[in-house]
């Protein structure tokens, strides 16, 4: 029976521990809250010294805890650890968490941590640190769970519901940025349409460099919260949108920021199988504009972003790739290059 009362906290995480049978009374361990998610307790357990052991227990919440008010159901936790068990084989055990335990009754599983010293790839592109072998191992990663979907037809069952990737983001992101620019509602519409219509693969949802923990060249993929079978081109876009952002916030680093766009889209390319995503380019690149927007003007605008001067570049270029459709990244790009530097047309 669903508990929706039992509240994960630091707290009560070693009593729950003790009755689940992972640790005698005896054991030391330490508990702290992972930041960052907003949707989610998610907690770090480390083990003291002989063993070495960390696990991370995430539990679901319903309210999401931003300004607006923003729900979601909490059930996607079993879609997330179920992902994770699934795609392991196919993306490898350096790449993904061994889920230890599954309590669906409490909303909540529990996962190996991601190596020591591993750090999210976002607060090293923050600081500059653009590598580019990881960007064509996040590619690669991509490309594996995309052609994972060919092969097994036990990715495709279970993941079929997409109101997650609704609550999540096609309203947050689509319809709430569609609203705020009713210019360029017909392209959101028609987006909204085509990628409904696209189910190819197993979509993580939220392929962010928030959601990559790296040690050495190594990536770490967590937070399936959004995973679906859906439209490939969703994920390929969400990667490429941040580091695009992060080119328009530190435009001194903008060359290496635009140089990762390319390097992570060939490796993907290079590496998908010829059938695995028809019409990849096209499609990806309109959701690139649909998000370049809706990061500034939908529910969930970029943190790092605050002065009106890059984001009316932003919107500029956004527009432009919506409106005009480029062919390839490499026209996107140029897009994205030139109103950096005020060059672009004006919508
Ligand atoms: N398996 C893990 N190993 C190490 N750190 C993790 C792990 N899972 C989550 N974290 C940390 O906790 C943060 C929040 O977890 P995440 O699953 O991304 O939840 P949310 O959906 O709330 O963003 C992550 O950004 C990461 O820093
Ligand atoms: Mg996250």
């Amino acid at each position: 029976m669903a508990d929706e009362t039992f509240l994960l906290t630091p707290e009560n995480a070693r009593e729950y521990l003790t009755e689940q049978g992972f640790l005698r009374a005896d054991e030391e361990i330490t508990m702290s809250a992972l930041g960052g998610g907003v949707s989610n307790v998610v907690l770090l357990v480390e083990w003291q010294e002989p063993r070495e052991q960390r696990w991370v227990m995430k539990q679901s919440l319903e309210k999401l805890r931003v300004k607006d008010d923003w729900r979601s159901e909490r059930s996607r936790i079993y879609r997330e650890a179920l992902s994770l068990r699934r795609l392991r084989p196919a993306l490898g055990p350096a790449a993904l968490p061994e889920v230890i335990h599954t309590d669906f009754n409490r909303f909540l599983y529990i996962m190996t941590a991601a190596p020591a010293g591993s750090q999210v790839w976002k607060d090293l592109l923050l600081a500059r640190r653009a590598d580019s072998q990881v960007a064509r191992n996040a590619g690669l990663l991509l490309a594996k769970m995309i052609n994972a979907s060919r092969d097994d037809e036990l990715l495709n069952p279970d993941f079929q519901d997409r109101t997650v990737f609704d609550q999540l983001r096609i309203d947050p992101y689509y319809r709430t940025t569609a609203a705020r620019h009713p210019e360029l509602r017909r392209e959101f519409d028609n987006l909204i349409a085509a990628t409904l219509e696209i189910r190819t693969s197993i979509v993580h949802g939220d392929y962010s460099p928030k959601n990559m923990l790296v040690r050495g060249e190594n990536i770490f993929l967590i937070d399936f919260e959004v995973v679906h079978w859906g439209d490939p081109s969703f994920d390929a876009a969400f990667l490429m949108n941040h580091l695009i952002l992060k080119a328009f916030h530190q435009p001194v680093a903008s060359r290496q920021f635009l140089g990762l766009v390319i390097d992570f889209w060939k490796s993907l390319y290079a590496a998908l199988r010829p059938d695995a995503a028809p019409g990849l380019e096209a499609m990806t690149l309109r959701h690139l504009g649909g998000l370049m927007l809706a990061r500034i003007d939908g529910k969930s605008p970029v943190e790092y972003i605050q002065d009106e001067a890059t984001k009316d570049r932003v919107r500029k270029a956004a527009a432009q790739i919506l409106v005009e459709g480029p062919r390839t990244l490499e026209d996107a790009v140029e897009i994205v290059r030139r109103s950096m530097k005020d060059e672009g047309r004006k919508y």
